[in-house]
Formats: C-alpha cells, sequence, structure tokens
C-alpha cells in the first residue's frame, strides 16, 4: 500500500476530504500518515478507527515528508510555498496533489478536474508528471456545469457574474457571516416582536448598524449580511480582480486548448454559506435549440442536475439552500437571450467545498492509486 500523507486535512476544505474519503472506503488502500503545523506528536483523531493510533508527524520536516509517495495538501499556499520546492530540491519524486493555487500555472503541473480532463491527466502521468493541482472553486464548478457544451466546441466566449459564498474567503469568515447575521437581527429584534415601527424605521436601524455599527467585520472589513462585494482577491493591472483573471486562464489550461476561448466576467461576494452560484452569458457558433443544448448539458457526467425554467423548480433545485452538502450541479434558467439567436443563458449552483475544492482532488489521489 502506498504511503499517502495528509497536510492541512483539519481546516474546511481538508475535513470535506477526509469525509469524502471515509464515505468511499478510500482508507481502505493506503498507508495514511497525518502531518501537522502544530499539533506534531499528538494522536491524530481516529476518525476511521484504525487498529493502530496515528501520531501527528511534523508538516515542516522534509526527511519525514519525503518517504511518503504521494502528499496531499490542503494547508493553503503559504505551506506550499515553504515546503514544495524544499521537498523537490532534495530529489523527492512523489506525486504532490494541492488545493492551493500556487502552483498551478506552473508548466510542470497539471489542474485537475477528471469528469473534463481525464485524458490530460492520464497523458500527464504517462510523461512524468508528478504535481497535481485542483483548480479554483468558480472554473471547477462552472466547467462541470459547462462540459458537455465545451466538449461539443459549442462556445465561442462566456461572460459570467458569479455569487460566491463566504467559506470561499475561509472558515473564518462563514463564522463572521453567521455573527453578522446575528448581530443585525439582535439591533431590532424588539422591533419586529412589537410590530409597531414602520418597515422603513426598522430598516434605518439596520441599515445605520451595518454602516456605523458595531457589526463584526474584521475578515470582510465590511458586512457581508445585507451585503453584496463586487471584489474578490487582489487587483489586476488591468482592471480585473485576481478571481476573475483565473477564470480564463485556468480554464484553457484544463481544458488544454491551443485557440484559448475568452472568458470574462464579475466575481461578487454574497452572503451564502458555502455554495457559489454563477450565471453565464455564452456565445455559441451556430444556433442550436434550448432542448438539444440540455441534452448535451445533462450528457456530460453524472452529477449534473438539470433544474426546469420555472418558478418553483427554480428556487427548490437552483439555490445555494437546495445544493449545499451535495455533489450536485444544478443547472438551469437555460433560454436563449432576446440580443441575439446564439446568445445562451444558464444558471448554475455548486457546493465550493465538494466540487469547488475536496472532489477534484481526491478523484486525483484514486486515479493515482489505481
Ligand atoms: N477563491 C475562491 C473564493 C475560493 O474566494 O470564493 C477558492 O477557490
Amino acid at each position: 500500500k502506498k504511503f499517502v500523507g495528509f497536510v492541512g486535512w483539519r481546516g474546511m476544505v481538508g475535513s470535506v476530504l477526509i469525509s469524502r474519503m471515509i464515505e468511499e472506503n478510500n482508507f481502505l488502500n493506503i498507508n495514511p500518515v497525518f502531518f501537522s503545523t502544530s499539533q506534531v506528536g499528538k494522536y491524530a483523531p481516529n476518525f476511521l478507527n484504525f487498529s493502530k493510533k496515528h501520531i501527528l508527524q511534523d508538516a515542516y520536516n522534509i526527511v519525514d515528508l519525503q518517504k511518503m509517495d504521494i502528499i496531499i495538501t490542503c494547508q493553503g499556499g503559504d505551506y506550499t510555498n515553504i515546503i514544495y520546492n524544499q521537498l523537490r530540491s532534495v530529489g523527492w519524486l512523489g506525486y504532490w496533489i494541492d488545493a492551493a493555487s500556487t502552483l498551478r500555472m506552473e508548466n510542470d503541473s497539471i489542474i485537475v478536474l477528471d469528469p473534463i480532463n481525464i485524458k490530460l491527466i492520464n497523458d500527464s502521468i504517462e510523461k512524468g508528471i508528478k504535481t497535481f493541482v485542483g483548480g479554483n472553486c468558480t472554473v471547477s464548478l462552472m466547467l462541470m456545469a459547462l462540459g458537455g457544451l465545451l466538449k461539443s466546441k459549442l462556445v465561442e466566449n462566456i461572460i459570467f457574474s458569479t455569487y460566491q459564498a463566504a467559506s470561499g474567503a475561509g472558515s473564518k469568515n462563514v463564522i463572521e457571516l453567521l455573527h453578522q447575521m446575528g448581530y443585525l437581527y439582535n439591533v431590532v429584534s424588539y422591533d419586529l416582536a412589537l410590530e409597531m415601527n414602520s418597515v422603513l424605521e426598522i430598516e434605518k436601524k439596520v441599515s445605520d448598524c451595518l454602516r456605523y455599527g458595531q457589526c463584526p467585520k474584521k475578515f470582510f472589513h465590511v458586512p457581508l449580511a445585507g451585503n453584496v462585494l463586487p471584489w474578490i482577491d487582489m487587483g489586476m493591472q488591468n482592471g480585473q480582480t485576481r478571481e476573475e483573471w483565473k477564470v480564463q486562464q485556468e480554464m484553457n489550461k484544463i481544458l488544454n486548448l491551443k485557440n484559448i476561448i475568452p472568458v470574462d466576467g464579475t466575481c461578487v461576494r454574497v452572503g451564502a454559506l458555502r455554495c457559489h452560484s454563477q450565471s453565464f452569458i455564452i456565445k455559441l457558433k451556430k444556433n442550436i435549440s434550448v432542448s438539444e443544448i440540455t441534452n448535451i448539458l445533462k450528457a456530460h457526467n453524472d452529477w449534473i442536475k438539470i433544474i426546469p425554467n420555472d418558478f418553483q423548480s427554480t428556487i427548490d433545485g437552483l439555490t445555494p439552500v437546495s445544493v449545499t452538502g451535495t455533489l450536485d450541479i444544478a443547472v438551469g434558467r437555460i433560454r436563449m437571450l432576446n440580443i441575439g439567436s446564439k446568445y445562451l443563458s444558464i444558471f448554475t449552483v455548486g457546493d465550493q467545498l465538494l466540487w469547488g475544492a475536496a472532489e477534484p482532488i481526491r478523484r486525483m489521489l484514486m486515479i493515482l492509486l489505481r
């Protein structure tokens, strides 16, 4: 059995990875070794009912890391920056599977999303590539949704608007959003119970609290509850944010395209917990009916869930609330836009921690263990 080192398994993405591996019995075929940056020497939680107790190894100890056949890390970009080159420079030839963005655009790394690029993954393993990185969550979720259209070479370009959940910013941000929600409610709970003040008086109290009050905002810098934030990650020279820049770069790298498909749009943080939603305007290369499009989308992978374009189906099935915690890629609001016969509109929702982060790297590990 291969020795597989786990780093960052306690965080949000890491925990989702571990629970998916337990669900799929993936620990049966490996010798897991749990590394820690903070609790070296303590026992690893025995969530797997292992017969022997696992002692946490030092995630900064190159000698111990070198013993691994495969290392899978959800520890984040700073860890990758510190460790990866050191490990390679001592001649370690194992497989490095990473959730962080640090190595994504390197020439000798592959961005993994096997329902989309299994051929590229297989060819790369054959060629001796050893570094496999999960894509940005919006990119992976977009490709899972639009895979059929892209594979059928029907797409000329894509304009997106995203509605990204708090979890994409980190676990502390999810907690902060919940504190914000509670804080705002408390400001007006008395008024709401008495039903005496007008809605505008109540709204003003909340708005004043959002603007001038003590609403917790250490991590988001401003309230996200009752708000939307059209800025994610750093600014780029060209006016895009880095989150927006990544979409075209990573998508075309995953698809391994010579003639790139232009993709651009606006990435927005909203007060959802862990599902990213995205609205796409897709310029198609030819006229094609909505029912054909629906069939192409649906046939691409097992996780697509087509949501009929009506009110009840949409609010029941095409929302973060309905998709959260599942591997479903909900795809709906499929219709041609009035602006031209080749302009297609689609809305999609996916769990940012599952297909957006943990699932592609879990599946990559399984591919390496075949
Ligand atoms: N960058 C994403 C976000 C999450 O901020 O929502 C990770 O891919």
